[in-house]
Order: C-alpha cells, then sequence, then structure tokens
C-alpha cells in the first residue's frame, strides 16, 4: 500500500471538548474504482476534493457511507468494535445503490494501517473515541441519470466526544406523525445519503420544539415505530425489551444487533416485532412502560426521557436512565473499552 505522509501535522483540539465530528487527522485513505475494478488503496494526506462540478455524486447522490469507532486504552492498545459488520453492509448498501462493493480483507487492513499511522489522535477521555467514516461516492462527470463508472471510496477519522450536548441525560424525542423516513422497496434499510437529507426538514422541526430526534413511524399507517435519527430504537414494557423488527425501511444497526445478543445472554426477554406508539402510549398510561432508549455507533445507548406523540409528552422513568438502559450501557461500552471480557469476539485488535 502506498503511503504518503504529510509535512504539516495539524495542532490537535482539546480532547475534552471534541463534541461530534467536528476535527479531522492529518491523513485519509482513498481507493478509486475505475474499468470495473479497484485500484490500490493509498493513504494520503488529508485535504480537499477537486471534482467536476458534473461529478454525478452532486447532483444524484449515489452515495454511500459507514461509522465505526476505534478505542485507545491507557496502555496504547487499540481496538475497533465489529467493523467486519459495517463493511458487510456498507457492501449491501452498495448492492441497493447500483455501486462496486467491497473486499473486506483489502479494506480494513488497510483502515487499520491509517488508524496506527493517527493513534496520537484517539482520544482516551471517558465517551471518547475515534470515528471511522468509511464513504463511497459516484465519480464520473456526467449528468445522465444512471449508475456510474468510476467511484471514491475513501476514509477518514474524527476524534469525537459524546454525540448529545447532554451527554448521558436522556433526551426528549418527537414522533413524527406526517413526513416519512422510508417506505417498503425504499432505501431504509441501505446507509445512503439521500436518505439523511430526506430527514432533515421533520428533525429541523422537532428541534425548534425543543426535542432532540425524531421518532420515525411507517410510511404505510404511519403507526409501528421505526427508528431515530440516527439511532435504533427499544421499549421497555414489563420488563420485556422491544425493538422494532426489521422489515425493510430501518437501518439493520450494529449496536441494536449487539444490544439483542448482549440482552439476551444477560437473560433479559428481548423480542424484535413491530410495535405501534398507540400500544406504546396505552402502556405508559397503565405505568407499563418502564423504560426507552436508542442504540447506535456515535451514541452507543442513549436513554428516552421523553416522547410526544399524539399531542401530549410521555414522561419516561422520570426523565432518568433506567436500569437495564444502564446495564446495556455499563456492559457495551465495557466490552467497547477493554472493561469487560469480549465472550462474543466484536473486538479488532490493531496493534
Ligand atoms: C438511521 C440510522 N439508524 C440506526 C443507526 C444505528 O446503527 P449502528 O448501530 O450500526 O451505528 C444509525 C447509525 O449508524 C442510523 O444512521
Amino acid at each position: 500500500m502506498k503511503i504518503t505522509l504529510t509535512s504539516k501535522p495539524k495542532a490537535k483540539p482539546d480532547f475534552t471538548k471534541l463534541g461530534f465530528g467536528k476535527y479531522f487527522t492529518d491523513h485519509m485513505l482513498l481507493m478509486e474504482y475505475h474499468n470495473g475494478v479497484w485500484g490500490e488503496p493509498e493513504i494520503i494526506p488529508y485535504d480537499d476534493f477537486k471534482m467536476s462540478p458534473a461529478t454525478n455524486i452532486l447532483h444524484y447522490g449515489q452515495g454511500i457511507f459507514e461509522g465505526v469507532k476505534a478505542y485507545k486504552d491507557n496502555n496504547g492498545k487499540i481496538t475497533t468494535f465489529r467493523i467486519d459488520e459495517n463493511i458487510k453492509r456498507m457492501n449491501k448498501s452498495a448492492e441497493r445503490l447500483c455501486m462496486p462493493t467491497l473486499d473486506a480483507d483489502v479494506v480494513i487492513p488497510a483502515i487499520f494501517e491509517l488508524i496506527k499511522i493517527e493513534k496520537d489522535w484517539i482520544p482516551t477521555e471517558s465517551g471518547t473515541a475515534l470515528y471511522i467514516r468509511p464513504t463511497m461516492i459516484a465519480d464520473d462527470p456526467m449528468l445522465g441519470v444512471h449508475a456510474a463508472h468510476n467511484y471514491k471510496f475513501f476514509v477518514i477519522l474524527s476524534p469525537v466526544g459524546a454525540y448529545y450536548a447532554n451527554g448521558l441525560q436522556p433526551t426528549k424525542i418527537m414522533v413524527e406523525e406526517h413526513f416519512v423516513r422510508a417506505p417498503l422497496g425504499g432505501t431504509g434499510e441501505a446507509k445512503c445519503m439521500g436518505n439523511y437529507a430526506a430527514s432533515l426538514l421533520a428533525s429541523e422541526i422537532a428541534m425548534s420544539k425543543g426535542y432532540d430526534q425524531v421518532l420515525w413511524l411507517d410510511a404505510v399507517e404511519h403507526k409501528y415505530a421505526e427508528e431515530v435519527g440516527a439511532m435504533n430504537m427499544f421499549f421497555v414494557i414489563d420488563g420485556e425489551v422491544i425493538t422494532p423488527a426489521l422489515v425493510g425501511s430501518i437501518l439493520p444497526g450494529i449496536t441494536r444487533k449487539s444490544s439483542i445478543e448482549l440482552l439476551k445472554s444477560e437473560g433479559y426477554k428481548v423480542t424484535e416485532r413491530r410495535i405501534s406508539l398507540d400500544e406504546v402510549a396505552k402502556a405508559y398510561d397503565e405505568g407499563r412502560l418502564n423504560e426507552a432508549f436508542g442504540t447506535g455507533t456515535a451514541a452507543v445507548v442513549s436513554p428516552v426521557g421523553v416522547i410526544h406523540y399524539n399531542g401530549r409528552d410521555m414522561i419516561i422513568n422520570n426523565q432518568e436512565m433506567g436500569p437495564i438502559t444502564a446495564d446495556l450501557y455499563e456492559k457495551l461500552t465495557g466490552i467497547q473499552y477493554g472493561k469487560r471480557e469480549d465472550k462474543f469476539g466484536w473486538i479488532f485488535k490493531i496493534n
């Protein structure tokens, strides 16, 4: 692999005040697809792209991405969490968007090489990590609406703190009863750029009303819970953990999958099924809605303190993190930060 190191390393930010996705490291990974094959991955100094204004990613959004985290412990050991699952999901997204798939055996070692070069950018403060953003874009200077012939795959790295400004404070979410995120048969299962552009208006409205995120409903009946902006959703009713089934319009979250496995292995009852907001509201009225939380790479496990639905705020567990949410958070982050045994084989060692 060709590696070109920068001659102008940047000053590092204050690792205690990172926020999310604001700072980028000195290098990036780049791999280009031409004539039906991927070229060699290359590590190059982090820099702007120069591209024709006609490039099709800029017009039709044929682009996909992933989000993974790397962690460094106090002994300098660097790990990442289930990155194989991210590459698998990226390949599924690629197929849905008519893009070329990646060879995990090429891409994962190349990403690890990049992380090793950027090891001093990995923060070690509690709740921080190095966020890895693999991205693939269509790269033909061509206005015809069809799949591109040339692509760029690139990976940038960003030291990050908590995803939500309030850290582990329970979030307030608003159920979106008008706009929808993804219909069945659409691109909801793929991590493609357009899904996020289409979600912005509802998020802006929710935020203007004092909520942190939107909880999407199904696109047909506007009844069943789907997912939150960048998280999969879980409800705890009568002690049973319920999460919307992966019906085709929901992103199959890797934190979701890991949370289900982990909770089951701890003896909790976990059910994947369709769950309507009316059922959630009924459980709330009857005092049976014990907890709610979201899961995602960025936020990990995020307690939900308020769900706004049908004209009222449902206040969950007195807006405090509930015991199942806390147990999951502690055990999952324990595995991710190397403080707990990884009996599932989720951790990849980088150095
Ligand atoms: C729409 C959406 N749902 C769910 C998730 C959670 O997925 P994961 O746990 O793989 O990060 C994300 C974040 O990646 C997302 O963007």
